[in-house]
């Protein structure tokens, strides 16, 4: 046996258990009172929870995007998701105007290689469709891309119309892969924002007041709509406002398949951060913007009651110097994004557990059950259970943390949490029977996590 874990305490998204996990040769291959026989490494969890590893599946690594790239790679990000206690991502690879489907998956493929040390997957981002990219879908599915995004937003670069979103939930809903929508009206932004910068109104706070609520739930509406025309379950990413979970919740009540996430951004923070002063309003410009305090208590609320069914961080970081400074005088020109792949765990764990807003199984449920089924990983990741990937969080529920850049391992020059206290501290992070960090050190080479060649996608979930 690789590794025991005992004096174990362990939450799964439906159970709880007290006893010993055996790890051999990267799975879990024991789940008892006491696990008989020697281990090359003894980790003691006394006190401590034993989660699931957390899955991120929305993420931006090395993705270039308004004319800058996002700033942590394949080693930064995943060296960093590590550290917060998740041990899979499930990143963008997009496609270019004129670019095959496996021209977007082969270039995010190469970013990757020999970087990462968590396991990896890919969703790819169609942003140019014609009838040849619409039959690389099932061949795509074939590689392990089990999922397609589309953005209703962003005209202009990566933007699709209805049309397109019709015919790619049709065939990808054929070949057994998920349609994943960025949702807010792209048409009305893109006027918005420029007759706001016609008026002078070029600060930060603008492009939060460029992007309403009404553009997200219309969105979303009419998402879910076409998704309801062609037939297929839809996912909505980065959900922030009520008007765009009614949407939801609406298709939901009526048994259709619509599923969304939020992220912590939209739970913890809110518009008052963009009135920030000097141009500090620049580090929360991501879309859609963080929106009222009324979004997030309705936003916990549709997570507790399992209106929403994902917790993911949508890590676009920026720099602040450099690249973020280059929408001073112009907030259009400001990279949109945000860093958060490191703290995505301990923050719902303190916000959301200790606060009492959702119990610890809905918690796991969120941050890596609900993930892995829905993005075709389950069992072997999203659970502690014998046969499945050895993949396991051991987080300290009483150790205090402050969130900080001086802290933090993302390569980022600032953090849209600083400052932030609270208790849950990840302690050992283990991938694939690989122990990645252990109280505070990494303990990986880049290149050791794997990419995962993701299932289909099963119909109705929940
Ligand atoms: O502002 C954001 N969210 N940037 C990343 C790209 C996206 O829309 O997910
Ligand atoms: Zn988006
Ligand atoms: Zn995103």
């Amino acid at each position: 046996m690789d590794i025991k874990i005992v004096n174990a305490h362990v939450i799964t998204a439906t159970d709880e258990f007290r006893g010993e996990i055996g790890i051999h040769k990267g799975k879990i291959t024991e789940l008892a009172r006491k696990v008989a026989g020697k281990a090359d490494t003894e980790i003691d969890a006394k006190g401590k929870y034993v989660f699931p590893g957390a899955i991120d599946i929305h993420t931006h690594l090395d993705m270039p995007f308004m004319g800058e790239t996002s700033s942590d790679d394949f080693r930064t990000g995943t060296i960093a998701a590590a550290f917060g206690g998740t041990t899979t991502i499930v990143d963008f690879a997009i496609q270019g105007k004129g670019m095959r489907l496996r021209d977007a998956f082969e270039t995010w493929m190469n970013k990757a290689k020999g970087k990462a040390v968590i396991d990896y997957g890919f969703h790819v981002a169609i942003c140019d469709l014609n009838e040849d990219v619409l039959a690389e879908i099932p061949e795509m599915v074939k590689e392990g891309v089990t999922s397609f995004k589309c953005f209703l937003a962003y005209k202009g670069s990566l933007m699709i119309d209805d049309g397109a979103l019709y015919r790619i939930l049709k065939r990808a809903d054929a070949s057994g892969a998920l349609v994943m929508i960025h949702a807010e009206n792209g048409d009305i932004i893109d006027i918005l924002v420029s007759d706001m910068i016609k008026n002078g109104k070029t600060e930060p706070k603008y492009h939060a007041l460029s992007r309403p609520p009404e553009a997200e739930g219309e969105a979303t509406g009419r998402g879910i709509a076409v998704a309801q025309m062609a037939g297929a379950p839809i996912y909505i990413v980065h959900l922030t406002c009520r008007e765009a979970l009614e949407k939801v919740k609406a298709a939901r009540d009526a048994g259709f398949p619509a599923y969304a996430e939020t992220c912590p951004q939209y739970l913890l923070l809110s518009y008052k951060n963009y009135e920030e002063p000097d141009f500090n309003g620049a580090k929360y410009v991501m879309s859609p913007p963080l929106r009222s305090k009324e979004d997030q208590a309705a936003l916990w609320k549709a997570l507790q009651m399992g209106d929403l069914q994902v917790v993911s961080t949508d890590h676009c970081p920026f720099n602040f110097k450099g690249q973020k400074e280059l929408g001073r005088g112009d907030f259009s020109k400001i990279p949109n994004g945000a860093p958060g792949i490191e703290n995505r765990v301990s923050l719902i764990f303190s916000e959301g557990v200790l606060k009492k807003r959702i119990n610890l199984h809905r918690f796991v449920e969120v941050i890596s059950t609900a993930p892995a089924k829905l993005f075709g990983m389950f069992p072997n990741k999203g659970t502690i259970a014998v046969g499945s990937d050895a993949d396991v969080v051991i987080l300290d529920p009483q150790k205090p943390f402050t969130v900080s850049v001086d802290t933090n391992h993302q390569n980022v020059d600032y953090t849209p949490y600083e400052g932030l206290k609270g208790k849950g501290t990840v302690e050992t992070v283990i991938s694939c029977g690989r122990i990645v960090v252990d109280k505070g050190k990494l303990l990986a080479e880049p290149g050791t996590g794997h990419y995962i060649r993701r299932k289909p996608f099963k119909g109705r979930y929940m």
